[in-house]
Protein backbone atom coordinates (compact mmCIF):
# COMPACT_ATOMS: atom_id res chain seq x y z
CA UNK A 1 0.00 0.00 0.00
CA UNK A 2 1.39 3.62 -0.49
CA UNK A 3 1.69 4.29 3.14
CA UNK A 4 5.39 2.01 2.82
CA UNK A 5 8.40 3.67 3.08
CA UNK A 6 9.71 2.18 0.37
CA UNK A 7 9.54 3.43 -3.57
CA UNK A 8 11.56 4.77 -5.92
CA UNK A 9 14.84 7.20 -4.62
CA UNK A 10 13.60 10.55 -3.64
CA UNK A 11 10.08 8.99 -2.73
CA UNK A 12 11.05 6.68 0.21
CA UNK A 13 8.42 8.25 2.91
CA UNK A 14 5.39 7.33 4.07
CA UNK A 15 2.40 8.57 2.33
CA UNK A 16 0.02 10.84 3.84
CA UNK A 17 -3.45 10.11 3.67
CA UNK A 18 -6.34 12.11 2.15
CA UNK A 19 -7.65 14.14 5.12
CA UNK A 20 -9.49 17.04 5.98
CA UNK A 21 -7.26 18.40 8.45
CA UNK A 22 -6.83 22.66 8.68
CA UNK A 23 -3.29 22.27 8.46
CA UNK A 24 -0.32 21.26 6.32
CA UNK A 25 -0.06 17.58 7.34
CA UNK A 26 3.30 16.20 6.42
CA UNK A 27 4.93 12.43 6.67
CA UNK A 28 5.88 10.68 9.81
CA UNK A 29 9.56 11.60 10.23
CA UNK A 30 9.04 15.25 9.22
CA UNK A 31 8.99 18.65 10.16
CA UNK A 32 7.50 21.96 8.99
CA UNK A 33 7.98 25.37 9.35
CA UNK A 34 5.83 28.81 7.95
CA UNK A 35 8.83 30.69 6.36
CA UNK A 36 6.46 33.88 5.65
CA UNK A 37 3.02 34.63 5.75
CA UNK A 38 0.91 37.76 4.01
CA UNK A 39 2.05 40.86 5.74
CA UNK A 40 5.28 40.01 7.00
CA UNK A 41 7.55 43.00 6.73
CA UNK A 42 10.11 42.15 4.53
CA UNK A 43 11.31 45.83 3.33
CA UNK A 44 13.59 48.73 5.30
CA UNK A 45 10.32 50.60 7.26
CA UNK A 46 7.68 48.27 6.81
CA UNK A 47 5.47 48.03 9.99
CA UNK A 48 4.12 44.68 11.57
CA UNK A 49 1.11 43.14 10.24
CA UNK A 50 -1.86 44.48 11.42
CA UNK A 51 -4.61 43.20 10.09
CA UNK A 52 -7.40 45.63 11.25
CA UNK A 53 -5.38 48.66 10.26
CA UNK A 54 -3.96 47.95 7.15
CA UNK A 55 -2.67 50.53 4.37
CA UNK A 56 -1.31 50.44 0.71
CA UNK A 57 2.00 51.69 2.06
CA UNK A 58 2.53 48.79 4.74
CA UNK A 59 1.48 46.18 2.47
CA UNK A 60 3.91 47.81 -0.50
CA UNK A 61 6.70 47.19 2.29
CA UNK A 62 5.15 43.83 2.98
CA UNK A 63 5.03 40.31 1.64
CA UNK A 64 2.04 40.48 -0.64
CA UNK A 65 -1.05 37.92 -0.56
CA UNK A 66 -1.79 34.48 -2.37
CA UNK A 67 1.57 33.86 -2.92
CA UNK A 68 1.61 30.91 -5.75
CA UNK A 69 5.13 30.26 -7.96
CA UNK A 70 8.25 29.63 -6.24
CA UNK A 71 11.98 30.12 -6.93
CA UNK A 72 14.84 29.69 -4.77
CA UNK A 73 17.65 31.13 -6.11
CA UNK A 74 21.65 30.69 -4.77
CA UNK A 75 23.39 33.80 -3.01
CA UNK A 76 26.69 32.71 -3.18
CA UNK A 77 28.75 34.73 -0.60
CA UNK A 78 26.10 34.58 1.88
CA UNK A 79 26.44 31.14 3.91
CA UNK A 80 23.10 29.81 4.82
CA UNK A 81 20.77 31.77 2.76
CA UNK A 82 18.96 31.78 -0.55
CA UNK A 83 16.84 34.38 -2.55
CA UNK A 84 13.35 33.63 -2.70
CA UNK A 85 10.67 34.62 -5.09
CA UNK A 86 7.03 34.39 -4.70
CA UNK A 87 4.22 34.94 -7.02
CA UNK A 88 1.32 36.82 -5.44
CA UNK A 89 -1.73 35.99 -7.92
CA UNK A 90 -4.75 37.89 -6.76
CA UNK A 91 -6.49 38.95 -3.49
CA UNK A 92 -9.52 37.42 -1.18
CA UNK A 93 -10.97 40.89 -0.23
CA UNK A 94 -13.52 39.15 1.83
CA UNK A 95 -10.94 37.42 3.65
CA UNK A 96 -8.43 40.29 4.11
CA UNK A 97 -11.04 43.06 5.26
CA UNK A 98 -13.04 42.95 8.21
CA UNK A 99 -16.58 44.11 7.24
CA UNK A 100 -15.59 44.02 3.46
CA UNK A 101 -18.75 45.39 1.30
CA UNK A 102 -18.30 44.07 -1.72
CA UNK A 103 -20.61 46.30 -3.59
CA UNK A 104 -18.88 49.25 -2.27
CA UNK A 105 -14.73 49.01 -1.68
CA UNK A 106 -12.97 51.89 -0.46
CA UNK A 107 -10.22 53.58 -2.09
CA UNK A 108 -7.94 52.56 0.69
CA UNK A 109 -9.05 48.28 0.54
CA UNK A 110 -8.89 48.84 -2.98
CA UNK A 111 -5.02 50.70 -3.01
CA UNK A 112 -4.32 47.62 -0.45
CA UNK A 113 -4.99 45.08 -2.88
CA UNK A 114 -3.14 46.34 -5.64
CA UNK A 115 0.29 46.58 -3.23
CA UNK A 116 -0.97 42.82 -2.42
CA UNK A 117 -0.82 41.66 -5.82
CA UNK A 118 2.24 41.16 -7.99
CA UNK A 119 5.75 39.49 -6.97
CA UNK A 120 8.09 39.17 -3.85
CA UNK A 121 11.74 38.96 -3.14
CA UNK A 122 12.83 37.90 0.10
CA UNK A 123 16.36 36.72 1.03
CA UNK A 124 15.55 33.48 3.17
CA UNK A 125 17.93 31.46 6.09
CA UNK A 126 18.31 28.71 7.38
CA UNK A 127 19.13 27.44 11.15
CA UNK A 128 21.51 25.00 11.02
CA UNK A 129 20.37 24.07 14.64
CA UNK A 130 16.61 23.87 13.96
CA UNK A 131 16.19 23.06 10.22
CA UNK A 132 13.72 26.18 9.94
CA UNK A 133 13.86 28.53 6.86
CA UNK A 134 12.97 32.35 8.02
CA UNK A 135 13.19 35.36 5.92
CA UNK A 136 15.97 38.33 6.86
CA UNK A 137 13.97 41.39 6.65
CA UNK A 138 15.31 44.87 5.14
CA UNK A 139 18.36 42.88 3.21
CA UNK A 140 18.95 45.26 0.07
CA UNK A 141 17.71 42.45 -2.17
CA UNK A 142 14.75 41.81 -0.76
CA UNK A 143 11.99 44.23 -3.25
CA UNK A 144 8.29 44.02 -3.91
CA UNK A 145 6.91 44.84 -7.25
CA UNK A 146 3.17 45.53 -7.28
CA UNK A 147 0.09 46.10 -9.38
CA UNK A 148 1.63 50.04 -9.40
CA UNK A 149 4.90 48.70 -10.52
CA UNK A 150 6.62 50.40 -13.52
CA UNK A 151 7.02 47.54 -16.25
CA UNK A 152 8.62 48.02 -19.64
CA UNK A 153 7.21 46.04 -22.53
CA UNK A 154 9.67 44.77 -24.91
CA UNK A 155 9.52 42.13 -28.21
CA UNK A 156 8.15 42.35 -31.42
CA UNK A 157 4.79 44.07 -30.36
CA UNK A 158 6.38 46.59 -28.24
CA UNK A 159 5.22 50.03 -29.07
CA UNK A 160 2.38 49.32 -31.73
CA UNK A 161 -0.47 50.96 -31.88
CA UNK A 162 -2.35 48.34 -29.45
CA UNK A 163 -0.34 48.84 -26.81
CA UNK A 164 -0.40 52.46 -27.01
CA UNK A 165 -2.97 54.48 -24.12
CA UNK A 166 -3.27 57.85 -23.02
CA UNK A 167 -0.90 57.59 -20.12
CA UNK A 168 1.56 55.96 -22.16
CA UNK A 169 1.79 57.08 -25.77
CA UNK A 170 5.01 55.09 -26.63
CA UNK A 171 3.20 51.71 -25.98
CA UNK A 172 6.36 50.42 -24.23
CA UNK A 173 5.78 51.60 -20.31
CA UNK A 174 3.06 49.51 -18.40
CA UNK A 175 2.03 50.30 -14.25
CA UNK A 176 2.06 47.06 -12.64
CA UNK A 177 1.58 42.84 -13.33
CA UNK A 178 -1.44 40.90 -12.09
CA UNK A 179 -3.04 37.64 -11.52
CA UNK A 180 0.85 36.07 -11.64
CA UNK A 181 0.71 32.34 -11.22
CA UNK A 182 2.78 30.07 -11.92
CA UNK A 183 6.30 30.51 -13.18
CA UNK A 184 10.20 29.70 -13.89
CA UNK A 185 13.57 30.35 -13.40
CA UNK A 186 15.80 30.84 -16.25
CA UNK A 187 19.00 29.23 -16.51
CA UNK A 188 20.56 32.62 -16.83
CA UNK A 189 19.32 33.65 -13.50
CA UNK A 190 16.16 35.41 -13.75
CA UNK A 191 12.71 34.19 -13.26
CA UNK A 192 9.36 34.64 -15.42
CA UNK A 193 6.02 34.90 -14.07
CA UNK A 194 3.09 34.04 -16.15
CA UNK A 195 -0.02 36.63 -16.07
CA UNK A 196 -3.26 34.14 -15.84
CA UNK A 197 -6.74 35.24 -15.22
CA UNK A 198 -5.94 39.26 -16.22
CA UNK A 199 -9.50 39.25 -17.94
CA UNK A 200 -11.28 39.79 -14.86
CA UNK A 201 -10.01 42.95 -13.57
CA UNK A 202 -11.05 44.96 -16.48
CA UNK A 203 -14.74 46.05 -16.99
CA UNK A 204 -17.05 47.38 -19.89
CA UNK A 205 -15.77 45.74 -23.09
CA UNK A 206 -18.09 44.70 -25.52
CA UNK A 207 -15.51 43.33 -28.32
CA UNK A 208 -14.81 40.41 -29.87
CA UNK A 209 -11.06 40.20 -29.04
CA UNK A 210 -11.79 40.53 -25.62
CA UNK A 211 -14.82 38.20 -25.32
CA UNK A 212 -11.89 35.53 -26.52
CA UNK A 213 -10.05 36.27 -23.48
CA UNK A 214 -13.19 36.18 -21.29
CA UNK A 215 -13.36 40.40 -20.59
CA UNK A 216 -16.80 41.09 -19.20
CA UNK A 217 -19.35 44.06 -20.51
CA UNK A 218 -20.28 45.02 -16.86
CA UNK A 219 -18.87 46.03 -13.90
CA UNK A 220 -15.88 43.85 -12.35
CA UNK A 221 -16.14 42.00 -9.01
CA UNK A 222 -12.85 44.12 -7.67
CA UNK A 223 -14.90 47.75 -9.08
CA UNK A 224 -10.94 49.16 -9.73
CA UNK A 225 -12.55 50.36 -12.23
CA UNK A 226 -14.37 52.72 -9.98
CA UNK A 227 -10.81 53.98 -8.52
CA UNK A 228 -8.82 53.90 -11.78
CA UNK A 229 -10.34 54.46 -15.04
CA UNK A 230 -7.46 52.47 -17.28
CA UNK A 231 -9.11 49.28 -15.54
CA UNK A 232 -12.53 50.14 -17.49
CA UNK A 233 -12.41 49.33 -21.27
CA UNK A 234 -15.21 51.55 -22.63
CA UNK A 235 -12.41 54.42 -21.64
CA UNK A 236 -8.97 53.20 -21.89
CA UNK A 237 -9.32 50.19 -24.95
CA UNK A 238 -5.38 49.64 -25.17
CA UNK A 239 -4.93 48.78 -21.75
CA UNK A 240 -6.30 45.27 -21.46
CA UNK A 241 -3.65 44.22 -24.30
CA UNK A 242 -0.71 45.06 -21.64
CA UNK A 243 -1.68 42.35 -19.92
CA UNK A 244 -1.58 38.74 -20.17
CA UNK A 245 1.74 38.24 -20.99
CA UNK A 246 5.06 36.51 -19.44
CA UNK A 247 7.11 38.75 -16.73
CA UNK A 248 10.59 38.69 -16.47
CA UNK A 249 12.18 40.13 -13.26
CA UNK A 250 16.02 40.27 -12.21
CA UNK A 251 15.77 39.47 -8.45
CA UNK A 252 19.53 40.24 -8.51
CA UNK A 253 19.65 43.80 -9.37
CA UNK A 254 16.59 45.20 -7.13
CA UNK A 255 17.36 48.44 -9.31
CA UNK A 256 15.86 46.57 -12.70
CA UNK A 257 12.47 47.36 -14.33
CA UNK A 258 10.87 44.19 -14.80
CA UNK A 259 9.90 43.01 -18.70
CA UNK A 260 6.79 41.95 -20.25
CA UNK A 261 7.91 39.79 -23.13
CA UNK A 262 5.14 40.35 -25.85
CA UNK A 263 7.16 37.39 -28.11
CA UNK A 264 5.87 34.77 -25.91
CA UNK A 265 2.24 35.76 -26.94
CA UNK A 266 -0.54 37.06 -24.55
CA UNK A 267 -2.80 34.54 -23.06
CA UNK A 268 -4.01 33.39 -19.60
CA UNK A 269 -0.08 32.53 -19.15
CA UNK A 270 -0.29 29.35 -16.72
CA UNK A 271 3.91 29.26 -16.56
CA UNK A 272 6.85 29.64 -18.26
CA UNK A 273 9.61 27.36 -18.12
CA UNK A 274 12.65 26.92 -19.96
CA UNK A 275 14.79 24.48 -21.57
CA UNK A 276 18.04 25.21 -23.31
CA UNK A 277 19.34 23.54 -27.39
CA UNK A 278 22.23 22.50 -27.47
CA UNK A 279 23.64 25.51 -28.61
CA UNK A 280 22.34 27.39 -25.82
CA UNK A 281 19.18 29.10 -27.21
CA UNK A 282 16.10 28.93 -24.97
CA UNK A 283 12.82 27.31 -25.27
CA UNK A 284 9.96 27.97 -23.43
CA UNK A 285 6.67 26.02 -22.61
CA UNK A 286 3.84 27.65 -21.84
CA UNK A 287 0.00 26.70 -21.06
CA UNK A 288 -3.55 28.74 -21.50
CA UNK A 289 -5.79 27.74 -18.37
CA UNK A 290 -8.67 27.93 -19.92
CA UNK A 291 -11.28 24.99 -20.88
CA UNK A 292 -10.51 24.23 -24.69
CA UNK A 293 -7.17 26.28 -25.10
CA UNK A 294 -4.00 25.75 -26.01
CA UNK A 295 -0.47 25.30 -24.95
CA UNK A 296 2.45 26.93 -26.79
CA UNK A 297 6.41 27.27 -27.06
CA UNK A 298 9.07 29.98 -28.08
CA UNK A 299 12.60 28.88 -29.75
CA UNK A 300 14.74 31.63 -28.92
CA UNK A 301 17.32 32.34 -32.20
CA UNK A 302 19.48 34.17 -29.40
CA UNK A 303 22.50 32.62 -27.83
CA UNK A 304 22.39 32.64 -23.42
CA UNK A 305 25.96 33.90 -22.80
CA UNK A 306 27.44 32.59 -19.75
CA UNK A 307 28.44 34.97 -16.90
CA UNK A 308 27.19 37.59 -14.32
CA UNK A 309 28.79 41.15 -15.55
CA UNK A 310 25.75 43.85 -16.76
CA UNK A 311 26.94 43.47 -20.40
CA UNK A 312 26.31 39.31 -20.27
CA UNK A 313 23.02 40.10 -18.10
CA UNK A 314 21.85 42.65 -20.48
CA UNK A 315 22.25 40.22 -23.21
CA UNK A 316 20.44 37.59 -21.49
CA UNK A 317 17.44 39.43 -20.67
CA UNK A 318 17.07 39.88 -24.19
CA UNK A 319 17.00 36.44 -25.22
CA UNK A 320 12.96 35.88 -25.15
CA UNK A 321 12.56 39.45 -27.79
CA UNK A 322 13.51 37.15 -31.23
CA UNK A 323 12.39 33.68 -31.83
CA UNK A 324 9.42 31.95 -33.24
CA UNK A 325 5.99 31.62 -31.31
CA UNK A 326 4.33 28.03 -31.55
CA UNK A 327 1.37 26.34 -30.82
CA UNK A 328 0.25 22.57 -30.22
CA UNK A 329 -1.60 20.47 -32.51
CA UNK A 330 -1.71 16.70 -31.58
CA UNK A 331 -3.18 14.20 -32.93
CA UNK A 332 -4.06 10.13 -32.03
CA UNK A 333 -2.75 7.56 -33.59
CA UNK A 334 -5.89 4.73 -31.89
CA UNK A 335 -9.17 4.93 -34.00
CA UNK A 336 -11.38 7.41 -33.12
CA UNK A 337 -14.27 4.90 -32.30
CA UNK A 338 -11.97 3.57 -29.26
CA UNK A 339 -11.99 7.02 -27.47
CA UNK A 340 -15.73 6.94 -26.11
CA UNK A 341 -15.23 9.18 -23.38
CA UNK A 342 -15.17 7.07 -20.11
CA UNK A 343 -11.22 6.12 -20.40
CA UNK A 344 -10.94 3.41 -21.12
CA UNK A 345 -7.94 2.36 -22.42
CA UNK A 346 -7.92 1.78 -26.43
CA UNK A 347 -6.95 -1.37 -27.79
CA UNK A 348 -3.10 -0.44 -28.41
CA UNK A 349 -2.71 0.21 -24.59
CA UNK A 350 -2.28 3.76 -24.49
CA UNK A 351 -3.52 7.31 -24.92
CA UNK A 352 -0.78 8.50 -27.44
CA UNK A 353 0.29 9.79 -30.59
CA UNK A 354 1.80 12.31 -32.48
CA UNK A 355 2.20 16.28 -32.06
CA UNK A 356 3.74 19.67 -34.43
CA UNK A 357 4.61 22.71 -33.38
CA UNK A 358 2.47 24.96 -35.88
CA UNK A 359 4.38 28.50 -36.08
CA UNK A 360 2.26 31.43 -35.34
CA UNK A 361 5.09 34.36 -35.72
CA UNK A 362 8.94 34.91 -36.30
CA UNK A 363 10.30 37.90 -34.41
CA UNK A 364 13.83 39.23 -35.39
CA UNK A 365 15.61 42.34 -34.65
CA UNK A 366 14.66 43.85 -38.02
CA UNK A 367 10.64 43.34 -37.27
CA UNK A 368 8.30 40.32 -37.00
CA UNK A 369 6.42 38.48 -39.43
CA UNK A 370 3.18 36.66 -39.03
CA UNK A 371 2.57 33.15 -40.33
CA UNK A 372 -0.92 33.06 -39.41
CA UNK A 373 -2.92 34.25 -42.98
CA UNK A 374 -5.50 37.58 -42.10
CA UNK A 375 -4.13 38.51 -39.05
CA UNK A 376 -0.42 40.81 -38.97
CA UNK A 377 2.33 39.96 -36.47
CA UNK A 378 1.24 42.48 -33.86
CA UNK A 379 -1.96 41.23 -33.67
CA UNK A 380 -0.54 37.38 -33.09
CA UNK A 381 1.43 38.56 -30.31
CA UNK A 382 -1.80 40.41 -28.85
CA UNK A 383 -4.26 38.34 -29.67
CA UNK A 384 -2.48 35.16 -29.65
CA UNK A 385 -5.74 33.02 -28.77
CA UNK A 386 -7.06 33.97 -32.23
CA UNK A 387 -4.31 32.52 -33.81
CA UNK A 388 -4.16 29.30 -32.12
CA UNK A 389 -7.67 29.09 -33.08
CA UNK A 390 -7.12 29.81 -36.76
CA UNK A 391 -4.35 27.23 -37.29
CA UNK A 392 -6.73 24.88 -35.80
CA UNK A 393 -4.41 24.22 -32.34
CA UNK A 394 -5.43 21.44 -30.34
CA UNK A 395 -7.85 22.33 -27.59
CA UNK A 396 -7.03 20.72 -24.34
CA UNK A 397 -8.46 20.59 -21.24
CA UNK A 398 -7.48 23.26 -19.33
CA UNK A 399 -3.07 23.42 -19.96
CA UNK A 400 -1.60 24.52 -16.25
CA UNK A 401 1.79 24.07 -15.61
CA UNK A 402 4.10 22.63 -18.60
CA UNK A 403 7.81 21.69 -17.51
CA UNK A 404 10.73 19.60 -19.39
CA UNK A 405 12.02 17.29 -16.97
CA UNK A 406 16.09 18.14 -16.48
CA UNK A 407 17.50 14.39 -15.72
CA UNK A 408 15.45 12.79 -19.07
CA UNK A 409 13.90 16.27 -21.18
CA UNK A 410 10.98 15.09 -21.66
CA UNK A 411 7.97 17.63 -20.79
CA UNK A 412 5.23 17.17 -19.15
CA UNK A 413 1.58 18.94 -19.88
CA UNK A 414 -0.28 19.04 -16.71
CA UNK A 415 -4.70 19.08 -17.82
CA UNK A 416 -6.13 20.03 -14.83
CA UNK A 417 -9.77 19.23 -15.62
CA UNK A 418 -12.76 19.78 -17.83
CA UNK A 419 -16.03 19.68 -16.68
CA UNK A 420 -17.74 20.51 -19.93
CA UNK A 421 -15.60 18.71 -22.12
CA UNK A 422 -17.73 16.47 -24.33
CA UNK A 423 -20.87 18.20 -23.26
CA UNK A 424 -23.35 20.21 -25.36
CA UNK A 425 -21.67 21.28 -28.13
CA UNK A 426 -18.58 21.47 -26.63
CA UNK A 427 -15.46 19.43 -28.61
CA UNK A 428 -15.64 15.91 -27.49
CA UNK A 429 -13.51 14.09 -26.17
CA UNK A 430 -10.59 12.95 -27.87
CA UNK A 431 -7.09 10.71 -27.75
CA UNK A 432 -5.15 13.88 -25.81
CA UNK A 433 -8.63 14.83 -23.68
CA UNK A 434 -10.35 11.29 -23.26
CA UNK A 435 -12.63 11.51 -20.77
CA UNK A 436 -16.18 13.06 -21.10
CA UNK A 437 -17.25 16.03 -18.35
CA UNK A 438 -13.46 15.65 -17.13
CA UNK A 439 -13.36 16.19 -13.31
CA UNK A 440 -10.19 15.14 -11.89
CA UNK A 441 -7.76 15.73 -14.83
CA UNK A 442 -4.82 14.38 -16.26
CA UNK A 443 -0.74 14.56 -17.49
CA UNK A 444 0.71 14.26 -20.88
CA UNK A 445 3.99 12.95 -21.73
CA UNK A 446 5.58 14.55 -24.27
CA UNK A 447 9.33 13.68 -26.08
CA UNK A 448 10.62 15.85 -28.69
CA UNK A 449 11.75 14.62 -31.91
CA UNK A 450 15.50 13.05 -31.30
CA UNK A 451 15.29 15.03 -27.81
CA UNK A 452 15.65 18.35 -28.98
CA UNK A 453 13.59 21.01 -27.70
CA UNK A 454 13.55 23.34 -30.77
CA UNK A 455 11.97 20.13 -32.84
CA UNK A 456 8.55 20.57 -34.65
CA UNK A 457 7.73 17.36 -34.62
CA UNK A 458 6.68 15.51 -31.25
CA UNK A 459 5.69 12.02 -29.56
CA UNK A 460 3.18 11.90 -26.44
CA UNK A 461 1.38 9.86 -24.22
CA UNK A 462 -0.70 10.12 -21.57
CA UNK A 463 1.58 9.72 -18.07
CA UNK A 464 -1.47 10.39 -15.74
CA UNK A 465 -5.18 10.02 -15.92
CA UNK A 466 -5.92 11.41 -12.05
CA UNK A 467 -8.66 10.22 -9.71
CA UNK A 468 -9.51 7.52 -7.37
CA UNK A 469 -7.44 4.79 -8.26
CA UNK A 470 -10.55 2.48 -7.99
CA UNK A 471 -11.89 4.39 -10.15
CA UNK A 472 -10.97 2.15 -13.80
CA UNK A 473 -11.11 5.48 -15.92
CA UNK A 474 -7.74 6.21 -14.21
CA UNK A 475 -4.02 5.25 -15.28
CA UNK A 476 -0.58 5.63 -13.43
CA UNK A 477 1.99 4.96 -16.62
CA UNK A 478 0.65 1.14 -15.77
CA UNK A 479 1.84 1.21 -12.14
CA UNK A 480 -0.49 -1.36 -10.28
CA UNK A 481 -3.47 1.25 -9.13
CA UNK A 482 -3.72 -0.49 -5.42
CA UNK A 483 -0.34 0.81 -4.73
CA UNK A 484 -1.08 4.80 -5.20
CA UNK A 485 -2.78 7.56 -3.85
CA UNK A 486 -5.45 8.98 -5.08
CA UNK A 487 -4.82 12.48 -6.95
CA UNK A 488 -7.11 15.19 -8.48
CA UNK A 489 -6.74 18.44 -10.22
CA UNK A 490 -3.17 18.21 -10.84
CA UNK A 491 -1.80 22.02 -11.62
CA UNK A 492 1.36 23.10 -10.51
CA UNK A 493 4.50 20.94 -10.98
CA UNK A 494 8.45 20.63 -10.07
CA UNK A 495 10.78 17.65 -10.37
CA UNK A 496 13.46 17.05 -7.97
CA UNK A 497 17.20 16.07 -7.72
CA UNK A 498 16.46 12.32 -8.86
CA UNK A 499 13.70 13.22 -11.64
CA UNK A 500 10.45 12.60 -9.92
CA UNK A 501 7.71 14.50 -10.74
CA UNK A 502 6.10 16.34 -8.20
CA UNK A 503 2.61 17.61 -8.90
CA UNK A 504 0.71 20.00 -6.41
CA UNK A 505 -3.09 19.78 -6.38
CA UNK A 506 -5.78 22.71 -7.09
CA UNK A 507 -9.90 22.04 -6.92
CA UNK A 508 -9.18 18.07 -5.62
CA UNK A 509 -12.85 16.72 -6.62
CA UNK A 510 -12.33 13.84 -4.19
CA UNK A 511 -13.71 15.21 -0.67
CA UNK A 512 -10.44 15.41 0.73
CA UNK A 513 -8.12 18.74 0.72
CA UNK A 514 -4.98 19.68 -1.79
CA UNK A 515 -2.33 18.62 -1.49
CA UNK A 516 1.69 18.13 -3.04
CA UNK A 517 2.40 14.68 -4.31
CA UNK A 518 5.80 12.71 -6.09
CA UNK A 519 5.85 10.46 -8.63
CA UNK A 520 8.40 8.58 -10.37
CA UNK A 521 8.76 8.98 -14.15
CA UNK A 522 11.60 6.49 -15.12
CA UNK A 523 12.52 2.63 -14.28
CA UNK A 524 10.11 -0.27 -12.60
CA UNK A 525 8.88 2.55 -10.07
CA UNK A 526 7.54 4.66 -13.03
CA UNK A 527 3.72 5.46 -12.21
CA UNK A 528 3.95 5.37 -8.65
CA UNK A 529 2.73 7.99 -6.96
CA UNK A 530 2.44 9.21 -3.31
CA UNK A 531 1.32 12.10 -1.29
CA UNK A 532 3.67 13.78 0.29
CA UNK A 533 1.87 16.27 2.38
CA UNK A 534 -1.93 17.97 2.35
CA UNK A 535 -2.61 21.86 2.79
CA UNK A 536 -5.30 23.51 4.92
CA UNK A 537 -9.26 24.05 4.53
CA UNK A 538 -10.48 25.90 1.44
CA UNK A 539 -6.29 26.11 0.23
CA UNK A 540 -4.42 24.95 -3.20
CA UNK A 541 -0.80 23.95 -3.51
CA UNK A 542 1.35 25.93 -5.46
CA UNK A 543 5.04 26.39 -5.76
CA UNK A 544 6.39 23.76 -5.07
CA UNK A 545 10.50 23.30 -4.73
CA UNK A 546 11.88 20.23 -4.27
CA UNK A 547 15.52 20.66 -3.03
CA UNK A 548 18.22 17.57 -1.71
CA UNK A 549 16.73 18.50 2.05
CA UNK A 550 13.77 20.30 1.55
CA UNK A 551 10.09 21.03 0.08
CA UNK A 552 8.86 24.33 -0.12
CA UNK A 553 5.15 25.42 -0.98
CA UNK A 554 3.35 28.23 -1.41
CA UNK A 555 -0.20 27.35 0.45
CA UNK A 556 -2.48 29.37 -1.67
CA UNK A 557 -5.85 30.70 -0.39
CA UNK A 558 -7.10 28.90 2.72
CA UNK A 559 -10.03 29.55 4.26
CA UNK A 560 -11.37 30.42 0.58
CA UNK A 561 -14.90 28.25 0.69
CA UNK A 562 -18.19 30.34 -0.43
CA UNK A 563 -19.83 32.52 2.42
CA UNK A 564 -16.37 32.54 4.40
CA UNK A 565 -15.55 36.13 5.87
CA UNK A 566 -12.83 37.63 8.55
CA UNK A 567 -15.77 37.12 10.94
CA UNK A 568 -16.72 33.78 9.98
CA UNK A 569 -13.48 31.89 8.48
CA UNK A 570 -13.35 28.37 7.15
CA UNK A 571 -9.66 28.21 8.27
CA UNK A 572 -7.68 29.94 11.12
CA UNK A 573 -4.42 28.34 9.66
CA UNK A 574 -1.36 29.20 10.14
CA UNK A 575 -1.88 31.22 13.55
CA UNK A 576 -4.76 29.48 15.26
CA UNK A 577 -8.30 30.67 16.80
CA UNK A 578 -8.80 33.80 16.71
CA UNK A 579 -6.32 35.08 14.19
CA UNK A 580 -6.37 36.22 10.51
CA UNK A 581 -6.12 33.49 7.85
CA UNK A 582 -3.34 33.81 6.22
CA UNK A 583 -1.44 32.68 2.86
CA UNK A 584 1.65 31.61 4.03
CA UNK A 585 5.15 29.63 2.42
CA UNK A 586 6.28 25.98 4.33
CA UNK A 587 9.17 24.77 4.17
CA UNK A 588 9.57 20.87 5.27
CA UNK A 589 12.47 18.58 5.78
CA UNK A 590 13.35 15.54 7.54
CA UNK A 591 13.55 15.55 11.60
CA UNK A 592 16.89 13.22 10.81
CA UNK A 593 18.45 16.20 8.83
CA UNK A 594 19.02 13.41 5.51
CA UNK A 595 17.66 14.14 2.17
CA UNK A 596 13.87 13.90 0.80
CA UNK A 597 12.90 10.06 0.84
CA UNK A 598 16.06 8.59 0.48
FE1 LIG B 1 -3.70 30.24 -11.31
FE2 LIG B 1 -4.27 28.08 -13.61
O1 LIG B 1 -3.94 28.46 -11.88
CA1 LIG C 1 -3.21 4.93 -28.69
CA1 LIG D 1 -1.89 27.29 -11.04
CA1 LIG E 1 -5.07 26.40 -10.78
Amino acid sequence: PAGKGDGARGLRFGAVAPNTVDAVVVPDGYRQNVVIRWGEPILRGAPAFDPEHQTAAAQAGQFGYNNDFLALLPLPGEHGRQLLVANHEYTDEVLMFRGYDAANPTRQQVEVAWAAHGLSAVVVEEDRRTGKLTPVPRHHLNRRVTATTEFRLTGPAAGSDLLKTSADPTGTKVLGTLNNCSGGTTPWGTTLHGEENFNQYFANSGRPTDKRYGIGTGATERKWERFDQRFDVAREPNEVHRFGYVVEFDPYDPSSTPRKHTALGRFKHEAATVRLTADGRPVVYSGDDERFDYFYKFVSSKRMRKGSGRAVREHNLSLLDEGTLYVARLTGDSPAAEIDGTGTLPADGEFDGSGAWIPLATATADGAVSHVEGMTADEVFVFTRLAGDKVGATKMDRPEDIQPNPVSGKVYVVLTNNSNRGVGANAKADEANPRTANKHGHVLELTERRNRPESLTFAWSLFLVAGDPDDPATYFAGFPKDQVSPISCPDNVAFDPHGNLWISTDGNQLGSHDGLFGVATRGERRGELKQFLTVPTGAETCGPIVQDRRVLVAVQHPGEIDGASVEKPASTWPDGPGKIVRPAVVAVWRADGRDIGV
